[in-house]
C-alpha cells in the first residue's frame, strides 16, 4: 500500500494565537484514520489545511506525493462537514438530488449520459442503504438518515480520500454504531481511505486502523489498540487532556 497523504511541519496561526505546532503525520491508502482531541484543539483546522480551504502557512502537505493544491476540489478528497445534517425542514430537494449536488464538479468537464448519472446516485444511495429513499425530501429524513444521505453524495464521485468532521452530532447512540459500521463497510469494500475527526476516543477506537489524537501537537499517532491498552495517566499525557471525561466503557 502506498501513501496518501504526508503532513511535514505543519504550523498555523490565527492572528497570534499558535493553533497547530510541528505538526507531521502520514497516512496510509486504505487506512481509517480517527483524528481525535479536545475543542479547540486543532483538528478542523487541520482538515482545511487538507482540503485547501486554509492557506498552508508553514510546512507542506502531500497527496499522493504531490503538494496538496494540486489535489483541493478535484473529486481526490471529498468532505462531510460538522454541520452537514441541519437542513431545514421543507428543503426542496429529495434525496436523490441532493446526492446529485456531488457530481457536478464532473460535469462541463466530460459530460456522462443523464443514464450514466442516474445510475453513480442510485449506486450511492444503495451503498449507504438508502435507496427507499430516494426521492423523500431530504428535510423529512432523521437526522441519521440525512447524515446517510450526505455520504453518499460525498462518495458519488468515488474520491479516494473521504474526510468526515464530527459527523455523529446530535445523532443518537444506536444509529452512531450504525454509522461507524457503515464507514467500515465504506473502508474495506470499496477501499476509500479515511479521516473520521471525533472528540469521542472511546467510540471510535474499535473501528478505526489508525488513531492520531492532536492537542495543537501530535500526542499520539499508532494503532488504537496499543492506545487502548495504555493507563489512564499515559493516555492524559499522551492527550494532553484529562481522558476520564471521554473515554467511554465497553
Ligand atoms: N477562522 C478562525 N479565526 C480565528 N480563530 C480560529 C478560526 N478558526 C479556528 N480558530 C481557533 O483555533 C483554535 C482551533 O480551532 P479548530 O476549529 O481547529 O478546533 P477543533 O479541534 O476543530 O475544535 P472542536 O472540537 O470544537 O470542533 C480554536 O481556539 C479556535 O477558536
Ligand atoms: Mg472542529
Amino acid at each position: 500500500m502506498g501513501q496518501l497523504i504526508e503532513v511535514s511541519n505543519v504550523s498555523h496561526r490565527y492572528d497570534r494565537h499558535l493553533v497547530l505546532e510541528d505538526v507531521s503525520f502520514s497516512i496510509d491508502e486504505g487506512a481509517f484514520v480517527g483524528l481525535v482531541g479536545p475543542n479547540g484543539s486543532g483538528k478542523t483546522t487541520i482538515i482545511k489545511l487538507l482540503l485547501g480551504l486554509e492557506k498552508l502557512q508553514k510546512g507542506s502537505i502531500e497527496a499522493f506525493d504531490k503538494p496538496i493544491q494540486k489535489f483541493a476540489n478535484k473529486g481526490h478528497i471529498s468532505f462531510v462537514s460538522q454541520k452537514a445534517n441541519s437542513f431545514n425542514r421543507g428543503f426542496p430537494a429529495t434525496a436523490k438530488e441532493v446526492v446529485g449536488m456531488g457530481l457536478t464538479s464532473k460535469i462541463g468537464y466530460f459530460k456522462p449520459s443523464q443514464k450514466k448519472l442516474e445510475y453513480l446516485i442510485f449506486e450511492a444511495l444503495d451503498l449507504v442503504n438508502m435507496m427507499e429513499y430516494a426521492n423523500t425530501n431530504i428535510g423529512d429524513l432523521s437526522g441519521g438518515q440525512q447524515q446517510r444521505v450526505f455520504i453518499a453524495r460525498a462518495i458519488v464521485n468515488k474520491p479516494s480520500l473521504l474526510i468526515l468532521d464530527e459527523p455523529t452530532v446530535g445523532v443518537d447512540t444506536e444509529n452512531v454504531e450504525n454509522f461507524y459500521k457503515l464507514l467500515s463497510d465504506l473502508n474495506k469494500q470499496l477501499g476509500i481511505s479515511l479521516i473520521l475527526v471525533s472528540h469521542d476516543i472511546g467510540s471510535i477506537t474499535t473501528h478505526v486502523t489508525d488513531l492520531l489524537c492532536l492537542n495543537k501537537t501530535i500526542h499520539y499517532h499508532g494503532n488504537p489498540s496499543d492506545f487502548e491498552s495504555m493507563t489512564d495517566e499515559q493516555r492524559s499525557q499522551l492527550y494532553g487532556h484529562d481522558m476520564h471525561t471521554i473515554t467511554h466503557d465497553h
